[in-house]
């Protein structure tokens, strides 16, 4: 029981990848906290690992909004007593916008989501880490975070900022005895990339020229063997770390 006697919060649990770590953890100890916009696939998920056996609790945030993540942390203390762990996952995708067409909309709902939900699940959950001395942060970048033309503008941009908020928490608040480290995946078979409808041809065409010599897709279990690595003592040493999960492909 690697995770015994933990909390965790886990945004975007209740499917794909941030489900696959809400699962890995709770086999390990931990009580999950499911926090996801998503109500339907949220009652399911909650509903599932109760019925395991796991101490599960859900609550319905949107993570660009500031009233519902102090809602999902106030709540999460109130029901288990403690946080531990947060797992920023939830995040979208921008459509392989390239810049010359980026729109408004979708830059700023990437933002909102993908950097601001960081933001704000950081901004209040660090107060809680530093008074108890102790407390994991992992963030789910992408390989984007780590390379130029693997994605579109808007997210390319915002997974960058994510790997720089990784590294800004991890040296103010490694002192404090909190870690804060980001997983950078390639493809995983997920529901996020099963639409391409409204995809920009022209920024799909240019961030995909070396799909051809990219892996197979990972699993979401794989980033979820990671995601609890760094959530264990077993990772103590690692912090502000971007972690590529692309079976070497941003190498070539
Ligand atoms: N799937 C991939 O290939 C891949 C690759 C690299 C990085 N990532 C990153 O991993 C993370 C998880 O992706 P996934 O593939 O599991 O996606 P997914 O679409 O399968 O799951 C995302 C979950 O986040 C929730 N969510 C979306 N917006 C939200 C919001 N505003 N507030 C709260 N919850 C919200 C959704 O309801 C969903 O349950 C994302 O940050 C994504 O950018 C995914």
């Amino acid at each position: 029981m690697r995770l015994a006697n933990k909390v965790a919060i886990i945004t975007g649990g209740a499917n794909g990848i941030g489900k696959a770590i809400a699962t890995a953890y709770a086999k390990e100890g931990a009580k999950i906290s499911i926090a996801d916009f998503n109500e339907k696939a949220l009652t399911a998920t909650v509903d599932e690992f109760t019925a395991q056996g796991f101490g599960a609790f859900g609550v319905k945030v949107n993570v660009a909004s500031e009233e519902d993540i102090q809602k999902m942390v106030d709540d999460t203390v109130a029901h288990f007593g403690q946080v531990d762990i947060l797992v920023n996952c939830a995040g979208v995708l921008d459509n392989i916008q390239a810049a010359h067409n980026v729109e408004d909309a979708i830059w700023n709902r990437v933002m909102d989501i993908n950097v601001g939900g960081v933001m704000r699940g950081s901004r209040k959950i660090l107060p809680l880490f530093t008074e108890q001395g102790s407390g994991v942060i992992i963030n789910l970048a992408s390989i984007t975070a780590l390379t130029g033309g693997r994605g579109g503008l808007t997210y390319t941009a915002a997974k960058h900022a994510v790997a720089g908020m990784t590294k800004n928490i991890a040296s103010m608040y490694g002192p404090q005895g909190v870690r804060c480290n980001a997983i950078a995946p390639a493809q995983v078979e997920t529901g996020l990339t099963q639409s391409m409808d409204g995809y920009d041809m022209f920024g799909f065409k240019q961030a995909t020229r070396a799909v051809d010599l990219m892996g197979p897709p990972a699993l979401p279990e794989d980033i979820a063997n990671i995601a609890l690595f760094l959530a264990s003592d077993e990772s103590k040493t690692i912090n502000g770390v971007v972690l590529a999960a692309d079976a070497g492909w941003s190498a070539y």
